[in-house]
């Protein structure tokens, strides 16, 4: 045997292990999505396991393959067969797979959280039309390929990760007639995703739908009535004790500051009158006639004291403004819990001191939060990074040391002016932390690096193929 004949004898050889690996992966892909789908129209009965034919699996109804000789599926199309059960999970092993619709189906179950693990290349994913139910999973913004996404009527709850915001070749987008809640993510305008693609879910907020602000309000104007409803069936008691919550508030609120210049003169407790308090200097209510506190603006008065803590019974406050005080001391540790549903917090420009509570993280309805020109202490606590909502943060001109957080920056632009003139602040929009950290995170990184050094030739060779594969299927996808 020449060494010729021996050398592509070797080639042929391991190719065709290759493909035969891949086909036996194929394979087991379609027979497991078989065994573990509900089929009660039995509309997958030509996927019959018997036959030893290299190609057979692409004859499969719903299944497309690369090309008739290879044996890898392209994509799998298995709409309105009538077929029940959860997210076949055995399509991990379609590892080639770009294109799956499982639209108009009975298909319930969470989508797997793992999802991007399961079907890495896919540019198409269609599951319109089901029953699947749960959260929509945050794993989806690591499929970076998808242009098509059609989640619309099925049953999903919860909120929308703002993640899928990354999803750079999204074209097509679609999750209406679902459950879901709270901000829209901030796509890229360009992309022309419009409201007909949000509509009808329970509450979805932010462009291209109502402003989340509005949308808020209006949760809190239901839950009110809400709770008129419940006062006028419980008597007069329910009703009261609101009023009075929000009355004593203020009481509290003005014993608890000093007011040198007697700005707070015109508060003035125990008229009859109903909603008198919106009357009062600073304070306006949800509706004139009603003592319940929507907003307190103190701004400039010159107050002094510590953070009010007497707050608390103002529990449907969504604006606290107290900058250009002479307010001092710590903030409690537990402000999310005296106000929780606050949007707008101004604090800037007062004397407060100590750390920044990490409790501020919990209060996660906030939108704009300002801390300049305090004299706020000690590290900025990483959980801020957990607001979703923040539009505006500024913590300029404190005593702050340490790392900044690791804001979502699509979301909450943030600069040099909003971390300024602080004893030691680092990283981004800063200059970087030069700790013994920052040594541990190179080590990690240098890690990656090697490891990607190892499977880069596996990398290439994916891409060889997609690439191919793509000019064999010009215009399919
Ligand atoms: C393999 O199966 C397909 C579909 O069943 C058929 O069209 C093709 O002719 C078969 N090829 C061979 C070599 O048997
Ligand atoms: C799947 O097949 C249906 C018809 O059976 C078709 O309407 C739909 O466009 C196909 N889906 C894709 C992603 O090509
Ligand atoms: C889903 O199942 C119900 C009954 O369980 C049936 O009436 C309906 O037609 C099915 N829908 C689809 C799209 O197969
Ligand atoms: C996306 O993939 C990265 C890298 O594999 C992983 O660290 C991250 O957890 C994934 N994201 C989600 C939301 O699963
Ligand atoms: C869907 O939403 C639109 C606009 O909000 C509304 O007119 C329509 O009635 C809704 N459809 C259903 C079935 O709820
Ligand atoms: C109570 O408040 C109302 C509205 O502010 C005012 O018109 C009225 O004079 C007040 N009554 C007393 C007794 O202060
Ligand atoms: C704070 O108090 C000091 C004196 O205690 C006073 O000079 C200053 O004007 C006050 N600042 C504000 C903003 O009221
Ligand atoms: C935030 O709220 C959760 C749930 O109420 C609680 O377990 C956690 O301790 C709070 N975190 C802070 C920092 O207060």
């Amino acid at each position: 045997m020449s060494i010729t004949t021996l050398v592509s004898t070797c080639l042929w050889f391991l190719l065709v292990s290759r493909f035969a690996g891949a086909n036996e992966v194929n394979v087991n892909c379609l027979r497991s999505i078989k065994s573990q789908v509900i089929d009660p129209k039995r509309s997958l009965s030509s996927w019959a396991f018997r036959n030893v034919n290299a190609t057979y699996i692409c004859s499969f109804i719903g299944v497309e393959c690369w090309d008739a000789d290879r044996d890898r599926v392209l994509k799998m199309n298995l709409s309105g067969y009538g077929l029940q059960g959860e997210f076949p999970q055995g399509l991990n092993d379609c590892s080639s797979l770009t294109g799956l619709d499982l639209s108009r189906n009975n298909f319930s179950g969470a989508v797997p959280s793992n999802i991007a693990s399961l079907i890495p290349f896919v540019t198409t994913l269609d599951l319109s039309y089901n029953q699947f139910s749960g959260e929509i999973p945050t794993d989806l913004s690591n499929v970076t390929f998808l242009n098509t996404l059609m989640l619309q009527h099925n049953q999903f709850t919860g909120q929308l990760p703002p993640e899928l915001a990354s999803l750079k070749r999204l074209k097509e987008f679609s999750v209406a007639y679902n459950h879901l809640t709270g901000p829209v993510p901030e796509f890229n305008e360009a992309l022309g995703i419009g409201p007909e693609s949000f509509a009808n879910n329970t509450g979805l907020c932010g462009l291209p739908m109502d402003s989340c602000i509005e949308q808020e309000e209006k949760v809190i104007r239901f839950g009110k009535m809400g709770a008129v409803i419940g006062a006028a069936v419980f008597a007069p008691v329910g009703f009261t004790c609101a009023d009075e919550a929000n009355v004593n508030c203020l009481r509290s609120i003005k014993s608890q500051v000093k007011d040198p210049n007697g700005y707070l003169t015109s508060w003035v407790f125990g008229n009859e009158t109903a909603g008198y308090i919106c009357k009062f200097t600073g304070v306006t209510c949800w509706h004139d006639d009603e003592n319940r506190v929507l907003s307190i603006e103190l701004s400039g008065f010159g107050l002094e004291g510590e953070f009010p803590q007497g707050i608390k019974e103002c529990s449907d406050l969504t604006g606290l403004y107290l900058a250009r005080n002479n307010f001092s001391g710590v903030l409690p540790y537990n402000i999310a819990s005296l106000i929780p549903s606050v949007t707008i917090l101004d604090l800037s420009d007062n004397q407060f001191s100590g750390e920044i509570p990490t409790s501020l993280s919990n209060i996660t309805l906030l939108n704009s939060l300002t801390l300049r020109h305090n004299q706020f202490t000690g590290q900025l606590p990483h959980e801020l990074s957990s607001l979703q909502r923040l539009k505006i943060l500024s913590v300029a001109y404190n005593q702050l040391t340490g790392p900044i957080p690791k804001f979502n920056e699509q979301h909450l632009k943030i600069g040099v002016d909003d971390f300024a003139n602080n004893e030691g602040l680092c990283g981004r929009p800063m200059d970087a932390c030069a700790d013994p950290d920052e040594d541990m995170i190179r080590f990690g990184k240098m890690g990656a690096a090697v490891g990607a050094a190892l499977f880069a030739p596996l990398v290439a060779f994916l891409d060889s193929f997609v690439f191919n594969g793509r000019k064999q299927k010009q215009g399919d996808i």
